[in-house]
């Protein structure tokens, strides 16, 4: 019988334990917890875990397939065209949370209304809200792209299905995160206790932990705009950009997936941002599912979300699918973009007299 006390944890033993990591067991640990609360989280988290791994496979074998690639043909709420994939992995949340009893209902980028599961409404203790395919330009050019989720506590039953109770501050969130879909396939959440990432390991089927408490750096090298926008923008916008064109140590990295742009963000630090245009004075990003989510993990990792006036957190929609400006990641870089909202702000209010 081998002597186990003055057992040394080998490389074999520690990859056993490393595999044994998976998100369950992580949400659990992050709560201390076996409460009936706790316990949904670990739920809930591992339905996501599960739409997560349908939309990579699919997404994986998208090009050998017929009718996975293209556009459906149809406009939707967002007045944008529809990807089929935006709808595939749209339908494969409201799949894997239709029976979960855990959510009354579900609230996605791709549809006008929250999606009802009526038989839930009394149990189902929380809602998802959520952007299915984020970065969709990129599905048919085999680019990263991503999934984006975030959880509320469903206060109220909303029998008249309005869902007025949505309409509150990022702060109410109880966890968020994303899935990136990239030569890799990641999954990063917050519980509000940290931000953790896993990896997606196919032969296992579970997203194994790969980085624990990610901090942002306090700046970064790169800023990731669309700077096909100048034109649209207003004057503070452009002279931040024309400050990083003359200062050195600044790379533009832009990708068209927003959760390609700040997982970069997250891990090396610098500023994304989605202004305001002279098309979209309120900017195209959406607060509840895109912005709120990523900003919840950006304040959880040291870094900032902002609108450029306000903190994403602290604003309270009018209404589903609202927009808002984002400028958000590492603090320094955040607090220059503002900057020069601040000093042209205070420019026009001295000019206005
Ligand atoms: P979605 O595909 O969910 O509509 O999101 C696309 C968003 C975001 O992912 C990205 O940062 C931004 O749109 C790109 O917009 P532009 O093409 O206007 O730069
Ligand atoms: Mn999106
Ligand atoms: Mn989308």
């Amino acid at each position: 019988m081998t002597d186990m006390t003055d057992y040394q944890p080998t490389d074999a033993a520690f990859a056993v334990d490393r595999d044994c990591k998976t998100l369950s067991r992580h949400v659990l640990e992050q709560l201390q917890s076996f409460s009936p609360d706790a316990q949904d989280l670990s739920a809930l988290m591992n339905r996501i875990a599960l739409a997560g791994k349908l939309i990579a496979r699919h997404l994986s074998r998208a090009g050998l397939m017929e009718s996975v690639l293209g556009f459906t043909g149809e406009t939707n709420v967002q007045g944008e065209a529809v990807k089929k994939m935006d709808v595939y992995a749209n339908n494969v949340f409201i799949s894997v949370f239709k029976q979960s009893g855990l959510v009354c209902r579900l609230a996605s980028e791709e549809m006008d209304q929250p999606y009802y599961i009526p038989e839930n409404c009394p149990i189902g203790r929380y809602t998802l809200l959520y952007d299915p395919i984020d970065g969709s330009s990129n599905i048919d050019i085999d680019l990263s792209i991503g999934s984006i989720f975030s959880i509320r506590r469903q206060t109220g039953d909303d029998l008249d299905q309005s869902a007025q109770d949505l309409l509150q501050d990022g702060h109410q969130q109880l966890a968020a995160g994303y899935i990136l879909y990239g030569p890799s396939t990641m999954l990063v959440y917050t519980l509000g206790q940290g931000v953790h990432a896993f990896t997606l390991d196919p032969s296992l089927g579970e997203f194994i932990l790969a980085a624990e408490n990610i901090r942002v750096p306090s700046h970064g090298p790169t800023y990731s705009v669309n700077e096909g926008n100048f034109w649209q923008w207003d004057d503070a916008i452009r002279d931040f950009t024309r400050y990083v064109h003359r200062h050195e140590g600044y790379s533009a990295r832009y990708s068209g997936a927003l959760v390609a742009d700040f997982h970069r963000i997250l891990l090396q630090g610098g500023v994304f941002l989605y202004p305001g245009t002279v098309k979209k004075p309120e900017g195209k990003l959406r607060l509840l599912y895109e912005s709120a989510p990523l900003a919840m993990l950006i304040e959880q990792a040291g870094g900032r979300a902002s609108t450029g006036i306000q903190p994403i957190l602290d604003v309270v929609p009018t209404e589903l699918h609202q927009r808002t400006p984002l400028i958000i990641g590492s603090t320094e870089d955040v607090a220059l973009v503002e900057s020069f909202i601040y000093d042209h702000s205070r420019r026009q209010n001295r000019d206005d007299g």
